[in-house]
């Protein structure tokens, strides 16, 4: 069917079939970050452009080439948030979150939005999973934080990942390493591409993160970072590295790792997944210590991830595969005038009325008015355990297995009716092999 309108360039549609990965993605992530102590904050779409601008950084490739700013009528500068944690910050400081609590726990789902040059596992809408952890300093804290990534990614099955790790230093020892960058780089600049030559002039470190191919023998040979790191950088990187062999999560240290994003201290890490393709990150974080001070707040240690949610589905299997949704029973009208009738039976059946139920049945009618036998073909196609016949018989409700292709007992009321159908479905329920 032909529309004179399409979905905007790098954005997608989850559609039934799709939708339900989507669904059971997001309840086991929420459980599993409700185990780990982890309350939902939900941020609006937009924001005051000047939020990113000043905690995302001027000289990134984000905020440069990547946002949707636009005026409001009143000609305030907005812009679609392209990521989550400058928000949760905001919202953390404006309700004073932490009530004075050494720690706190947020999380958030929802759509970001970037203008990035579309490709599979990159979009311009796409869905992040973030957790935020702000208070604590300490190295246990980050080893946390890895460890939750983790298990949310063991949870919905992605076992084939590899953690990257490294330290960005802080206020005292990157000053020294900014500039060891930028001499180096300023020595081969001749190499580099236009955005780099750029680059060395407001933000050298970004270099680093180039994926332009002439750039990479520059970088391949930069300093790395750790040789920089003060004492007590080393010695927060060491503990964070301790706490995850005790945890016994596996890590490689990855010098190069800068990340996007300009307000990360000390931690960055990357969690990349096999069958991804070139965006193989499927989340990223670190920590920001300096971001909720920043934002005019108290000092603050903090630390975060955000989890791609198309790319974690991706490595999980293909997005477009799931399964229809299956009814249990289709209440087939005999006749035209026993569409009410098949309406009312199907309400009973589903076991709603009294305030919902546990027990309630998947029950579908067909409500475009087609013959009793368009109805049986109807409800074969859509894989209906039974169907259910209004009227009812003088004796009963006559119903049809339709998966053993028999008739199944007579019910005489519509009690018996629904008792014997939910005890059908219970008795199948729990036959994992369904
Ligand atoms: P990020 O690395 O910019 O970090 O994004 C995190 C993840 O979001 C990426 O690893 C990727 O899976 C997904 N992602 C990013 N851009 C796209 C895109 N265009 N299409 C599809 N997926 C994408 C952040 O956003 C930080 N806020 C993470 C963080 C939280 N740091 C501390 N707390």
């Amino acid at each position: 069917m032909a529309s004179k309108f399409q979905v905007p360039r790098g954005t997608r549609d989850i559609l039934p079939g799709e939708s339900e990965r989507w669904i059971a993605l997001e309840a086991t992530t929420r459980e599993i970050l409700s185990r780990y102590g982890y309350r939902e904050v939900r941020t609006p779409l937009f924001e005051s452009t000047d939020l990113f601008v000043r905690s995302v950084g001027e000289s990134t490739d984000i905020v440069r080439k990547e946002l949707y700013t636009f005026e409001d009528r009143k000609g305030r500068s907005l812009t679609l948030r392209p990521e989550g944690t400058a928000p949760l910050v905001r919202a953390y400081l404006e309700h004073a979150l932490g009530h004075g609590d050494p720690v706190t726990r947020l999380y958030y789902i929802g759509p970001m939005f970037r203008y990035e040059r579309p490709q599979a596992g990159r979009y311009r809408q796409f869905w992040q999973i973030g957790a935020e952890l702000l208070g604590p300093a300490a190295p246990a804290a980050d080893a946390e934080m890895i460890d939750l990534f983790v298990a949310i990614l063991q949870g919905i099955g992605l076992r084939d990942v590899r953690v990257l790790m490294n330290s960005l230093g802080d206020s005292v020892c990157r000053p020294a390493y900014r500039e060891r960058i930028r001499e180096h780089f300023a020595s081969r600049e001749a190499e580099l591409c236009g955005d780099c030559k750029e680059r060395l002039r407001t933000n050298p470190l970004r270099i680093l993160d180039c994926k332009v191919p002439s750039c990479q023998p520059a970088i391949a040979s930069a300093p790395s970072v750790l040789d920089s790191l003060c004492d007590p950088c080393r010695e927060h990187f060491e503990g964070v590295k301790k706490a995850l062999d005790a945890l016994g999560i596996r890590h490689e240290t990855a010098p190069r790792l800068v990340r996007g994003l300009d307000y990360y201290t000390r931690t960055v890490f990357e969690v990349h997944a096999a069958g991804l393709g070139a965006q193989n990150a499927v989340g990223g974080g670190g920590r920001y210590d300096q971001l909720v001070k920043d934002f005019g707040g108290p000092q603050t240690p903090a630390i975060g991830f955000s989890i791609g949610m198309e790319r974690l589905l991706l490595a999980t299997g293909s997005l477009e595969t799931g399964s229809a949704l299956r009814p249990d029973v289709c209440v087939i009208a005999r006749e035209p005038g026993a569409v009410l009738e098949a309406l009312q039976v199907a309400r009973d059946l589903r076991g709603l009325a009294a305030g919902g139920s546990a027990a309630g049945l998947r029950v579908l009618v067909d409500v475009a008015g087609r013959s009793a036998s368009a109805q049986m073909k109807w409800a074969s196609k859509l894989e209906a355990r039974y169907a259910v016949f209004v009227p009812p018989d003088p004796d009963g409700y006559a119903v049809r297995d339709l998966e053993a292709g028999q008739d199944a007992p007579k019910q005489a009321t519509l009690p018996s009716l629904r008792a014997w159908l939910r005890q059908q479905a219970a008795t199948v329920s729990e036959d994992v092999t369904r």
